[in-house]
């Protein structure tokens, strides 16, 4: 590395070389992340706590005080009572976490999961020596229930269900999916984007499918804090119904302040555990209710747009996931690139090949006027 050091200046100014390069989410031209920016009182609380570090969490009683609180706070929204749970650095690390669980409390090795899952299921089979069993999607682009039948057995450790999938922002059928889920095997929601949208649609009088912990088979729950929580990055929360499944990753912690780590991550960011609390606290239910609510306007005034320019929508959007299909002949890749040379990042699905954008609270209905004069000329060419 470098021998000597430079002045601090110098070092800032070489930051800020590099941030001009970055994008910025207050740009409103990023239509292809789940992040958004965070609350200013989240940002203030991040730095008041950024020498907090929950992997030695006997040195911080009150970040833990913070935690507690929080994934109380979470459990209640998820519908459970008593539920315990981690902070931790997001939805893969949450969900390596239910795999690793379910493979330790049962001794199985497979994990059946619809084909809209994340990509960190599969992450999570390859580090756990677990075998993927990826289940077809319905004519809904929803897990396939009679496909899911068949394939879970006397040797599934775990069954996936999506309460928001990343594509698409759709709910599996998850009170169907548990009549099939055997007594002594894992269900695990992931909820990392749909856990912080779905309890506000409902109570704007959304009757959307039950997918929390109001359904007595499941176990844990994986839900971002980080995505529509408002906080700063990395914040993800990992919610468990009985405590002493979570001890089945229990390890050891010799030398450290408490007996046992029961996280994946050993040091944590737990700057981001006081700005999840500060963003939750200061916005109340009522404050995530009008997030969501203004983020569905802008919804549906892009699925307005789209359909004006003749596109047609894959699903009606259940919440501010958007999946477009283009006109014969123009590839998703293609037109996402050409977006991306006009400064649009717009993402795209496979299951169907779609363009996706996801509306999230930086995006604006000027942002996608804009996007959508673009994108009609992309499509004219
Ligand atoms: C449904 C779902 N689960 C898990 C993840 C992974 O989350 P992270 O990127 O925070 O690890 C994502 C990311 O978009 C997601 O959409």
């Amino acid at each position: 590395m470098w021998e000597r050091g430079i002045e601090e200046e110098k070092v800032l100014a070489e930051l800020e070389v590099a941030s001009s390069h970055d994008l910025q989410f207050s740009d409103g031209r990023i239509m292809g992340s789940m992040c958004t920016l965070p609350r200013p009182v989240s940002l203030k609380a991040h730095m008041d706590f950024i020498e907090s570090n929950l992997g030695n969490a006997g040195l911080y009683p009150g970040t833990k005080a913070l935690e507690t609180e929080i994934i109380e706070q979470l459990g209640q929204l998820m519908n459970g009572r008593n539920i315990s749970g981690h902070i931790v650095n997001g939805g893969t690390e949450s969900n390596i976490m239910a795999l690793w669980i379910a493979r330790n409390m049962t001794g199985k090795k497979e994990v059946v999961f619809p084909k809209s899952a994340h990509f960190s299921f599969m992450k999570a089979c390859d580090l756990l020596a677990m075998t993927p069993i990826e289940v077809p999607l319905d004519e809904n682009f929803t897990i396939d229930l009679d496909k899911a039948r068949w394939a879970i057995s006397d040797k599934t450790a775990i069954v996936i269900g999506m309460a928001g999938t990343t594509e698409l922002g759709l709910i599996d059928p998850i009170r169907e999916l548990a009549d099939f889920i055997p007594s002594n095997t894992f269900f695990h929601i992931d909820a990392a984007f749909g856990g912080f949208v779905i309890p506000f649609l409902n109570d704007m009088g959304h009757s959307l499918p039950d997918f929390d912990f109001s359904i007595p088979e499941v176990s844990s729950m994986t839900i971002d804090p980080h995505k529509m929580g408002m906080s700063t990055m990395p914040s993800g929360a990992f919610l468990v119904r009985h405590p002493e499944h979570a001890e089945k990753i229990a390890t050891r912690a010799p030398y450290l302040t408490l007996l046992n780590q029961t996280t994946l991550s050993g040091t944590r960011c737990s700057a981001a555990v006081a700005s999840t609390y500060a963003a939750m606290r200061s916005l109340g239910r009522s404050g995530y209710r009008q997030i969501v609510r203004d983020c569905m306007e802008v919804t549906h005034h892009a699925t307005a747009r789209a359909v004006e320019m003749g596109l047609e929508l894959v699903t009606e959007p259940v919440m501010n996931v958007l999946g477009i299909y283009l006109p014969e002949g123009k590839e998703p890749a293609a037109v996402q690139a050409t977006l991306k040379k006009k400064n649009w990042m717009v993402s795209v699905a496979e299951n169907p090949k779609c363009l996706r954008l996801v509306i999230m609270p930086h995006v604006k209905k000027e942002n996608i006027d804009s996007l959508f004069i673009d994108l009609g000329d992309v499509l004219a060419q």
